[in-house]
């Protein structure tokens, strides 16, 4: 990369494009009270830009559509299925890989052996599946980030880090209930913020005195190691690729959602050491996902996963994709919008909590605030705060420890003026910030239930 330019472009050309429908305020307006003020209920061709998730709505490359057509579909041992293994294992090297449709049934398939009643799992923060997935096998989800992460505004180069102290004092008390410790690379719901490789390194050495497995939820595990590289002491001039290997040498197993760093559209896998463990993932999976070398996925799928753990990698690619999220998020700061700092790698946070003081956390800022976003702009955030982790198990409800809109960015899809204009629009609705009102909830279901709940606006 030549370095006497400053503007980072984005280091593809367009193939095939998508036309976006543009709507006006009055039409939003009306979509959004069709949808009872869930912005996953909304019809996308009504969105504007879509900054719901990260998650599968990447573009791919040339090469991953052309892998596409070399997928071969055999039901046992695919030339796929080994290509796909070949690349996870070129970054991750676990003996057991097993492909499922997406990361939460690599979860579901992980927590059914290894969870329970009685059971504590810890994470350095938890994201809604994986926490949903936990607690629906009976066990306790315990979230335990550096307190740096609980305030939004601080800044810390590695606020996705796990609180070392309060693991140590948790297995001290209770290792024989924790049957694996969980770190999330970047960590998601705490501002896609990394984990750095001395924070792995600590929390590796506690689980050993107390001989409990590591595993990392790894969805953006090129994102975090492009963060190691760029901040972390004496990591400056390693490659991205080496970085990710040491990441997994510290661990004993994965969870993988490659709808992220995967750069697909779909897939996932788990990936353990342990024999006896990958034998009982591997029944549950036949149960419940497919044969082995399939998994939920086509081999099409396993070809595009397999190309895009390549592309992943490549530092054009990575320094592009954690300079574009800086900008929105550097350029909504700089004009005073409170946002979770430092930008984070996928997304940026928004902090609706300082941003509508006076909106109680119960009648959800985070939700009033991504409706106003919507309808001034058509631009689909999502809420993270009470509405998506108040509601307890037990049934009652607690504020969440922040109050957050992520904008989240989908990979190599949107262009700098795209952005131009999510800043223009969250300008204008930071500037009346004070009109907008809170919500309360009219229907909800037991869990994850910000993604079918119902909405009405306060008065
Ligand atoms: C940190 C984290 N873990 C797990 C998942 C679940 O992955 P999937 O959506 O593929 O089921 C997600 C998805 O957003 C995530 O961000």
């Amino acid at each position: 990369m030549d370095d006497r330019f400053r503007t980072i472009i984005e280091p593809f050309r367009i193939h095939s494009v998508e036309p976006i429908r543009l709507t006006d305020r009055g039409e939003r307006e009306a979509r959004l009270e069709q949808a009872s003020y869930n912005l996953f209920a909304l019809h996308s061709d009504d969105v504007l830009i879509d900054l719901l998730t990260d998650s599968g709505t990447g573009a791919m490359s040339s090469e991953q559509w052309a892998g596409l057509q070399r997928g071969d579909e055999s039901y046992a041992g695919s030339p796929s299925w080994y290509r796909f293994l070949a690349a996870v294992r070129e970054l991750f090297d676990f003996a057991h890989v097993i492909p499922t449709h997406q990361g939460r049934a690599a979860e579901k398939i992980l927590f059914t052996v290894l969870g329970g009643p009685g059971r504590v799992i810890p994470n350095n923060a938890h994201f809604d599946t994986t926490r949903a997935n936990v607690e629906f096998s009976g066990a306790q989800a315990v979230d335990l980030p550096i307190a740096e992460a609980r305030t939004p505004a601080l800044e810390h180069p590695f606020k996705g880090n796990m609180d070392v102290d309060a693991l140590e004092a948790l297995l001290a008390d209770r290792a024989g209930d924790v049957p694996v410790v969980f770190v999330t690379v970047t960590n998601n719901s705490g501002g896609g913020q990394p984990v750095s490789l001395a924070n792995l390194r600590a929390v590796r050495a506690v689980c050993d005195r107390h001989g409990v497995p590591l595993f990392l939820d790894a969805c953006r595990f090129a994102e975090n190691a492009w963060f190691i590289r760029e901040r972390e002491p004496g990591q400056s001039g390693r490659r991205v690729a080496d970085i990710v290997r040491d990441m997994a040498s510290l661990a004993d197993g994965m969870t993988m959602s490659a709808k992220k760093d995967g750069l697909a559209n779909i897939g996932g896998w788990l990936a353990v050491r342990d024999d006896d463990l990958a034998e009982q993932c591997r029944n549950l999976l036949i149960l419940t996902e497919g044969f082995p070398t399939y998994g939920g996925l086509a081999g099409r799928d396993l070809e595009a996963i397999a190309r895009g753990l390549v592309e992943v990698v490549d530092h054009d690619y990575l320094r592009y994709r954690i300079r574009a999220t800086a900008y929105l998020g550097d350029a909504l700061h700089d004009a005073g919008v409170p946002v979770v700092r430092p930008i984070g790698g996928h997304a940026v946070y928004i902090d609706a909590g300082a941003l509508l003081p006076h909106v109680a956390p119960l009648q959800y800022p985070g939700q009033a605030l991504a409706c106003e976003l919507y309808a001034a702009g058509g631009v689909r955030g999502c809420e993270i705060g009470s509405v998506m982790f108040g509601r307890r198990p037990d049934g009652s409800e607690q504020p969440a420890a922040v109050e957050l809109v992520r904008l989240a960015i989908p990979r190599r899809t949107y262009t700098q003026s795209h952005i131009d204009y999510v800043i223009e629009v969250a300008l204008a609705v930071a500037a009346r910030a004070d009109e907008l009102r809170g919500m309360r909830i009219v229907a909800a279901p037991p869990a994850l239930r910000h993604f079918t709940a119902r909405f009405e606006k306060l008065g």
